[in-house]
């Protein structure tokens, strides 16, 4: 039931890379040095949790000589479009990266084998409860050697948009068949589990003619900064620290991200 609510449709993932460089600018949020540079301080092998479309996976792996660099993935449809892109890459970088099937609960990797696990773009928002919040931080823990890392993002909760909205324009771009798309979501905010449901609604339109009306959805769960301080206590990393951004600066009063990198210790 908690997988089902999160694992992304073939029609999100049909559309991830062209709404995320339309939202961004290109496929960087002001995240990939910081995975990249973490990358490079492990010295050994590297786990991305909710790898998605590779996009930070594949310049991962192409920025450093880590290897495997793994990429766990529990969506089919993100699988396949990350299989299809470590395809299409510099054979030398691919030959260095694997593609599994498995969740932030279950990793499918040995006991104490990675050098760094990192999760981008708030894949680690998906696990909904908090019990699952904590076997994934345990889970993470099982699989990192003993002074290896983990990285990982979420968006640091504003209260005051948290709350139920009517579909708002996301964002509206132009295909490479020359279709304009426009993503409209809406949310859902349940306060007591701290779940927000988002309805994502795609129309393709050439003209006055639409050709595509397609929707999906996911959920997610925020977690405040301190809560996420006690969960990681709670799951053996007691040096957890937590940032406001990739660059690391403090946590504000004007929420951005929440980075937490913590080492296993023991
Ligand atoms: C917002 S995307 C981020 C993808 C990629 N990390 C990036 O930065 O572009 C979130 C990803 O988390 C995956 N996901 C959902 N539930 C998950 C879970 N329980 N464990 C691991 N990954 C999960 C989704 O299928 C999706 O590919």
């Amino acid at each position: 039931m908690e997988l089902s609510r999160s694992l992304y449709s073939e029609a999100m993932s049909a559309r991830y890379d062209a709404d995320f460089d339309a939202i961004f600018g290109g496929p960087d949020r002001g995240d990939l040095e910081l995975f990249t540079r973490l990358a490079v301080e492990a010295d050994g092998p590297v786990c991305e949790v909710g790898a998605g479309t590779g996009r930070v996976l594949l310049p991962v792996a192409a920025a450093t000589t880590a290897a495997p660099v793994v990429g766990v993935e529990p969506s089919d449809a993100m699988r396949e479009a990350l299989s299809a892109r470590v395809a299409a890459a510099d054979p030398r970088v691919a030959a260095r990266i694997a593609v599994r099937d498995g969740t932030f609960t279950a990793l499918p990797l040995p006991d104490g084998s990675q050098a760094l696990v990192y999760s981008a773009f708030r894949s680690f928002q998906h696990v909904l409860e908090v019990s699952s919040q904590l076997q994934a931080l345990r889970e993470c823990r099982r699989v990192l050697r003993v002074g290896g890392t983990l990285a990982i993002d979420l968006f640091d909760p504003d209260y005051r948009l948290l709350h139920d909205t009517e579909p708002e324009l996301i964002t509206r771009y132009r295909r490479g068949d020359g279709a304009v798309v426009e993503r409209w979501d809406a949310r859902r905010v349940d306060r007591v589990r701290q779940h927000v449901d988002v309805l994502f609604r795609w129309q393709a339109r050439r003209g006055r003619q639409i050709l595509e009306d397609v929707e999906s959805s996911y959920a997610i769960r925020y977690t405040f900064p301190h809560e996420l301080a006690h969960l990681l206590a709670r799951a053996g990393f007691e040096d957890a620290r937590i940032y406001g951004d990739y660059d690391l600066s403090p946590v504000t009063a004007a929420p951005r991200e929440l980075i937490v990198i913590a080492t296993r210790t023991s």
